[in-house]
């Protein structure tokens, strides 16, 4: 089946990576396969299990359905509904997964119907199981609120692994005492601060970026992001005083978040993260006095500021070893579908998926972000200008980010 979001590294829905984001998982996945793998699940999730059944799996193909149920309710009973079944709803689900094929519009209509139903609260997580490859598939996924997608004809082994995942990044985002998450949360804040730091400093003074350095970085950033709710790291990183340090922090946490809830692979989330805290080091060449002048910039002073995605760009490619989508996300962060951006006025399909990803995050993280001179504004007020900025920015995904922050 061909990737839904073309990338070299990236898809969103099943790959080795996606899966097996859990390294712990990893290890004890090749080291038992499959089968046995299953049985591990099946062991660790045995005191967990309530009477009530508490995935619900909706399909199409009720042929499939059975072996699919068999293998993932290892995890929490599953119950099979076809679509256009009478449907009661009972307890609260801990996940939906969706294996229709949204083809018409009369079953794209009944299928929203039915995940209305069944998924009362935006935090339970749905998994697509798609048909077709390619962007109209991506956006009848997103229509539906789907928070990742996989391949339908994806192994239920490789399922397991995907549910297993989302059950998990639910459970955790609710702590059950806010103390030692902020704390956790904190820290992984600060790391990643501090290793950021390291890289301005090595790039103020002339030295090369290490690679291994930015790595950890990315790493941290993940880790924040992951074992906390937003609201939580938000108000971490927006404590920085320095303008930059804390735009390009906020700008990974958000673009971090937002590769994890479309889904995209361990690796596509790390050359996001990696691309978010290197997207302005162009700024580093621009006079602070323009970057940090608390009114409106002259044309001149805008000019100048618009420089610094390809300052930024022609610093990483001097020094060799970035890679391509990494390279491609710092120098057109300003561009526009509509080819109104900067600096290379492309437009369209000339700007990646990737791209437009981390330009949202970009710009929402400008607009919420707390600065000496104003205060941060609001989450509603932030979104009402994004939206404005009609055939700019990418509806569909401008759509599951708002999704995502105000899930
Ligand atoms: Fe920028
Ligand atoms: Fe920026």
């Amino acid at each position: 089946m061909d990737r839904i979001f073309r990338d070299n590294d990236i898809a969103i829905g099943f790959s080795s990576n996606t899966s097996q984001k859990n390294s712990s998982d990893n290890i004890i996945f090749k080291a038992l396969g499959s089968t046995i793998y299953r049985l591990y699940i099946s062991i660790i999730y045995q005191r967990r299990r309530r009477g009530n059944p508490s995935m619900i799996l909706i399909t199409d193909r009720l042929s499939t359905a059975c072996a699919l149920k068999e293998t993932i309710q290892v995890v929490e009973p599953c119950t099979v509904v076809a679509l256009g079944q009478a449907y009661e709803v009972g307890s609260e689900h801990t996940i939906v997964i969706c294996d229709i094929d949204p083809g018409t519009p009369d079953v794209l209509s009944l299928t929203k119907a039915v995940l209305a139903r069944c998924r009362p609260c935006s935090t339970i997580p749905v998994l697509h199981l798609a048909r077709r490859g390619g962007e109209a598939a991506l956006g009848q996924a997103r229509s539906l609120g789907a928070t990742a997608v996989m391949p339908h004809d994806a192994s239920p082994t490789q399922i397991l692994f995907t549910v297993k995942r989302l059950v998990e990044a639910r459970r955790s985002a609710v702590p059950r005492t806010a103390a030692p998450a902020i704390a956790v949360v904190a820290d992984n804040v600060r790391k990643a601060g501090s290793i950021y730091n390291g890289v301005l400093g090595s790039l103020r003074s002339g030295e090369p970026v290490s690679v291994d350095t930015l790595e950890r970085g990315s790493t941290a950033v993940l880790a924040a992001v992951g074992g906390g709710r937003l609201a939580t790291w938000l108000d971490v990183v927006r404590s920085y005083d320095d303008i930059t340090y804390q735009h390009c922090l906020l700008v990974a946490c958000f673009a971090a978040s937002f590769s994890m809830s479309l889904g995209l692979s361990v690796g596509g989330q790390r050359l996001v993260a990696k691309a978010a805290l290197l997207h302005d080091i162009g700024k580093l060449h621009i006079d602070r006095d323009i970057l940090n002048k608390p009114g409106k910039l002259t044309a001149a002073e805008m000019d100048v500021v618009r420089r610094h995605p390809a300052i930024g760009h022609r610093m990483l490619v001097n020094q060799g070893g970035f890679d391509p989508q990494v390279l491609d996300m710092v120098l057109h962060h300003h561009e526009f579908l509509d080819g109104s951006g900067y600096p290379d006025g492309i437009g369209g399909d000339a700007i990646a998926p990737l791209v437009r990803l981390l330009t949202i995050c970009d710009i929402y993280a400008a607009l919420v972000e707390r600065r000496s001179y104003k205060a941060p504004m609001s989450s509603r007020d932030a979104f009402a200008i994004l939206h404005g900025m009609a055939g700019k920015l990418d509806r569909g995904l401008l759509r599951s980010f708002e999704a995502m922050v105000e899930g």
